[in-house]
């Protein structure tokens, strides 16, 4: 008998096997075949031992090979039919989407600040969060008994107390001016922290975005130019604006700034029926930080803000707890997909 009709045949019955009974079966009947012809190798004439060994392995290969590929062919049909019978899978469905992920709110308005200010000139800067008291405090004309260092809840670093976690943007304000030569102007955006008790309004970390510019002869008038920008670039149109005097040792004059409220014509929740929202303080950079940050105040003059990123956020969307914020709530930050 030739060959490769002997293997095809032995092949074809093997795939043909109707279940896993009925294979091994065929296996051992296999195994009986080329065992006796293995057996039969000694008393065949030398000239024929090695092709008749040869011939029987290749059958024993085959017949393994084939038997495996069967095996697995059972197997996978069996699972298939458990499932259909049990309803637990039906391969006819369109596959489940794969889940995307979303920017965070506070990432989607840091970046749309970012662009905002970088169009107009702006560099965008970063600081530490761990940041010397110096820096957080001192430098921003805020000495070490003075009351406003009680009223930001500071976390202190070490036993010293020479190393803080900052409490709020600004004390880049003086990196930057050692950084960078006026005039310059720059936002840095970032996280900050407070030990606050937390409820739907504090948070012991949140987001600020701090700016600064630096050049000659700055004016109220420029700080209020460029706050109307920034309003326009975050709202979409022009937003009125008012001052009020409000009270920051690095500032000289320091106003908090309020905007129209944006929800409303004639009170709303959001501006608590007055139509003002109060947004951001502001002012004109102290001379004693323009000298921390070893610029001349004679020559140079600057104006600040600190924008309350988080608090923007929540305006902007809606949000009523700032604890969300970082909750890391899948609920939450799915609505931002
Ligand atoms: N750093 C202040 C705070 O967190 C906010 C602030 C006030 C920043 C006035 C400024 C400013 O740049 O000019 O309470």
């Amino acid at each position: 008998m030739s060959e490769a009709p002997e293997l095809a045949a032995a092949q074809e019955r093997i795939a043909a096997a109707p279940d896993e009974h009925a294979l091994r079966q065929l296996e051992r009947e296999y195994a009986g075949v080329v065992g006796a012809r293995l057996a039969a190798i000694p008393s065949l004439p030398a000239s024929e031992r090695r092709a008749a060994g040869q011939s029987a392995n290749l059958l024993k290969q085959a017949i393994e090979a084939a038997a495996l590929r069967r095996h697995e062919a059972l197997q996978a049909a069996a699972l298939m039919a458990e499932r259909l019978l049990g309803g637990i899978f039906d391969p006819t469905l369109p596959a489940p989407k794969p889940r995307r992920g979303s920017l965070h709110p506070i990432t989607r308005v840091t970046r749309e600040l970012e662009d905002l200010f970088t169009s107009m000139g702006w560099h965008v800067l970063d600081g530490p969060e761990v940041e010397l008291e110096r820096y957080n405090f001192d430098a921003l004309n805020i000495p070490r008994d003075h009351p406003a260092r009680d009223t930001m809840d500071t976390f202190r670093c070490d036993a010293e107390g020479k190393l803080v976690m900052r409490t709020h943007t600004s004390p880049v304000q003086v990196r930057a001016m050692e950084r960078l030569k006026p005039p310059f102007r720059a936002i840095v955006p970032g996280k900050v922290f407070r030990n606050e008790t937390k409820d739907a309004s504090h948070e012991h970390t949140f987001h600020q975005v701090e700016g600064l510019a630096i050049d000659r002869d700055l004016s109220v008038g420029h700080l209020i130019g460029a706050m109307k920008t920034l309003l326009r670039g975050i709202f979409g149109r022009d937003i009125e604006i008012r001052l009020r005097p409000g009270y920051f040792p690095f500032v000289e004059p320091g106003f908090e700034l309020d905007a129209r409220c944006p929800f409303c014509q004639s009170g709303c929740s959001v501006c608590k029926q007055s139509t003002w929202i109060e947004l951001l303080p502001c002012g004109m950079v102290h001379p004693n930080v323009l000298r921390a940050g070893g610029i001349d105040p004679e020559a140079w003059t600057g104006f600040a803000f600190g924008l309350g990123l988080s608090r923007l956020v929540m305006l902007r969307y809606g949000i009523d707890d700032v604890r969300l914020l970082l909750s890391g709530d899948l609920r939450f930050l799915e609505q931002f997909a």
